[in-house]
């Protein structure tokens, strides 16, 4: 028994913000944020709209794709770094709004390579026969945490969701999926604030700072080497060669990073779904969002192998070899 992706979804706020945008309220450019990370544009969430409320929209639209209904779905897990609430979790709270009561739902918290976790899971519950209709979410708010002040951060992350329903199938699916982590990265890129340890105020605004602090450039570098080892990873785990690979599906963080992993692959930027330029980084939401973008504009097919990877802060990083 395999799993496999039965269909796609995936959401972006109305509200967009280009880099023109940001040139007003920061001392940066159009040309410094396109040339160092590709991005041109990015979507915010309106103000009381919630990560859950972004991830429900994405979720229709998979369950849709996959032509299930919301009361089929089974299982449900929500990779977000940006809950709604302390408690319940986003998956429990996307549950309610579904109406799929009674299975399990429930939230993992990885930052970026949230989604490559969340799928990891579902896919062992679905092929252990306990799921058979399972819902993977990546979604965020991650504006609610951008420092608008640090021009160093502010300019790379925007809000969006993305979502897949995985369903039991006799043939692969997914291959394999790849899971690693290692905390003695923590100080390269945190968030230095939470319930437990407690929150900062800002004493000019009044109001909370929960600002990400990154180290961009030994980010940079650590990704690069880390995702290199994962995808050689993924397809050394199924004996396949790089040229077995149809699209690389990576984290829209960076386009430097996206380059070097496919000069790893040896694939043409051809066969790379690329969407950073029109959301930044989404952190979870990013590979679902650009899979579906992938899926939906009918250059991802049925049959073809798609190579996805995630990196984010922790570290935490991952790999998944898919027969779409
Ligand atoms: N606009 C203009 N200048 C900016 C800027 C901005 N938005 N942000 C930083 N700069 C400046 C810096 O202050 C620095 O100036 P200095 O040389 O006078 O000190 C200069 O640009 C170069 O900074 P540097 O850090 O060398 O740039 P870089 O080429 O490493 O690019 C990142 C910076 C952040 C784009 C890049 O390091 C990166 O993408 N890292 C990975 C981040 C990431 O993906 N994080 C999420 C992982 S999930």
């Amino acid at each position: 028994m395999y799993s496999r992706i039965a269909g796609t979804g995936s959401y972006l706020p109305e509200k967009i913000v280009t880099n023109f945008d940001l040139e007003k309220r920061m001392d940066t450019t159009d040309e410094w944020i396109r040339t160092r990370t590709g991005i041109e544009r990015r979507h915010i969430a309106a103000e009381g709209q919630t990560t859950v409320d972004l991830a429900e929209a994405a979720a229709r639209r998979a369950i849709e794709a996959a032509g299930v209904t919301p009361a089929e779905v089974d299982f449900i897990v929500f990779g977000t770094t940006t809950p709604d609430l302390v408690f319940p979790n986003c998956g429990t709270l996307l549950q309610a709004r579904l109406g799929a009561r009674g299975c399990p739902a429930f939230s993992v918290e990885t930052a970026c390579s949230g989604f490559i976790y969340a799928l990891s899971i579902a896919d062992k519950f679905v092929k252990s026969g306990e799921a058979k209709c399972a819902l993977v979410v990546g979604a965020e708010t991650l504006s609610r945490i951008t420092n608008w002040k640090d021009r160093n951060t502010a300019v790379l992350f925007g809000d969006g969701a993305g979502a897949v329903i995985l369903k039991p199938s006799a043939e692969p699916g997914l291959m394999s999926t790849h899971l690693h982590s290692d905390g003695a990265y923590k100080d390269l890129l945190y968030v230095d604030s939470g319930v437990s340890k407690g929150f900062k105020v800002d004493a000019a605004t009044g109001k909370v700072d929960v600002g990400i602090k990154m180290a961009g450039s030994e980010v940079f570098k650590v990704a690069v080497t880390k995702l290199g080892s994962a995808v050689d990873e993924a397809l050394a785990a199924n004996g396949l060669e790089r040229s077995a690979v149809n699209w690389l599906v990576p984290h829209q963080a960076n386009i430097r990073i996206i380059g070097a992993m496919a000069k790893r692959l040896e694939l043409p930027m051809e066969r790379v779904i690329v969407t950073v330029q029109d959301h930044g980084n989404t952190s979870t939401a990013s590979v679902p969002l650009a899979l579906d973008v992938g899926v939906r504009d009918g250059r991802v097919k049925r049959g073809d192998l798609l190579l996805l990877e995630a990196f984010g802060g922790g570290f935490t990083w991952g790999s998944a070899l898919v027969r779409f």
